[in-house]
């Protein structure tokens, strides 16, 4: 089983050695509730570094007040035991106050100290329905990497607009961390795996899987020489449009990089990415054209 820590303090003893040794360094932040998609990361981190260090911690920062915080799922028992299994070296599960120590307020409007905005790719897609959320997430992992120091840091690809942002982010503050972006690992009817499937009741969960069907019949298009816009979102709205019980947030086809909406998908390749009310759980996914 992993290390489990709790203080900044006593994870830096233990970074300290590993400098010395001139060891690399993995890291995996997560808000905990582990499942397949987060233990492929790990086991990225475990075959690429010397050392695995996971985060678990629900962060207040990236919730609307509107939002799931309270319910968000907390499974820590669970959660050791399957970092255990991917050979984890140490899980980082800080309290609330040890990240924010001058507190944090879920209304922006109160709050008060640092935060890191990653601008012209935290507005649109998620960041539209969503307006403080990658705010929230560039903080948090700015304060987990100065924390954490890895080398190498693992995001998913499941959360594309999220692995854009960060990008920027470690590009733009200098951050000494290079960053591994890991497939979306996806349940075997394609609904890609999420700590908030478990909101979703039976009627939820099967008509779910049709957000993924719909990025998958566009994509089998664009392998198949369909390059525009509008006849690449055609597809995959009419493939939604057919799913009773669920509720289209968006649909976006931007390029991978700049997350600017584009009308022709060019040599840059793009992310076709969506969001779906099911029943009152959201869900996300996109996949990659013209992009490995
Ligand atoms: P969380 O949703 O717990 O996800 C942690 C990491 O696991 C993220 O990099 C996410 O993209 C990845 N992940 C989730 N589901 C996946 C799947 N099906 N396949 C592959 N990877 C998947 O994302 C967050 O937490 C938070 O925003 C965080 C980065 C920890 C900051 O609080």
């Amino acid at each position: 089983t992993p290390l489990v820590v709790h203080t900044v303090a006593e994870y830096r003893a233990i970074r300290e050695q590993w400098f010395r040794e001139g060891l690399t360094v993995g890291f995996v932040p997560t808000m905990g509730a582990l499942h397949e998609g987060h233990l492929s990361l790990a086991h990225l981190a475990r075959a690429k570094c010397d050392r695995v260090v996971s985060s678990i911690f629900v962060n207040p920062a990236q919730f609307s007040p509107t939002e799931d915080l309270n319910q968000y799922p907390r499974t820590l028992p669970e959660d050791l035991a399957l970092l255990s299994s991917a050979s984890t070296d140490v899980a980082f599960v800080p309290s609330v106050s040890e990240i924010y120590p001058a507190g944090i307020t879920l209304n922006v409007s109160e709050q008060v100290g640092t935060f890191v905005e990653v601008r012209g790719k935290s507005h649109q897609m998620e960041g539209a329905i969503r307006p403080h959320f990658f705010r929230g997430v560039a903080t948090v992992v700015t304060k987990l990497l100065n924390v954490t120091q890895p080398t190498h840091a693992f995001f998913g690809q499941k959360d594309g607009q999220q692995c854009a942002v960060l990008r920027s982010m470690v590009r733009d503050l200098l951050v000494p961390t290079e960053l591994v972006v890991g497939a979306t690992v996806r349940e075997p009817d394609g609904l890609a795996m999420s700590s908030r499937n478990r909101y979703l009741t039976p009627g939820d969960r099967s008509a779910a899987p049709v957000l993924y069907a719909a990025l998958e019949a566009a994509q089998h298009a664009f392998n198949a020489g369909t390059k525009d816009r509008r006849s690449l979102l055609d597809i995959a709205n009419g493939v939604i449009a057919k799913q009773p019980g669920v509720e289209l947030q968006y649909l976006s086809l931007a390029n991978a990089f700049s997350l600017n909406e584009e009308e022709v998908v060019g040599p840059d390749g793009a992310i076709l990415s969506g969001a779906l009310l099911v029943g009152k759980t959201r869900i996300i996914d996109n996949v990659l054209l013209g992009l490995s």
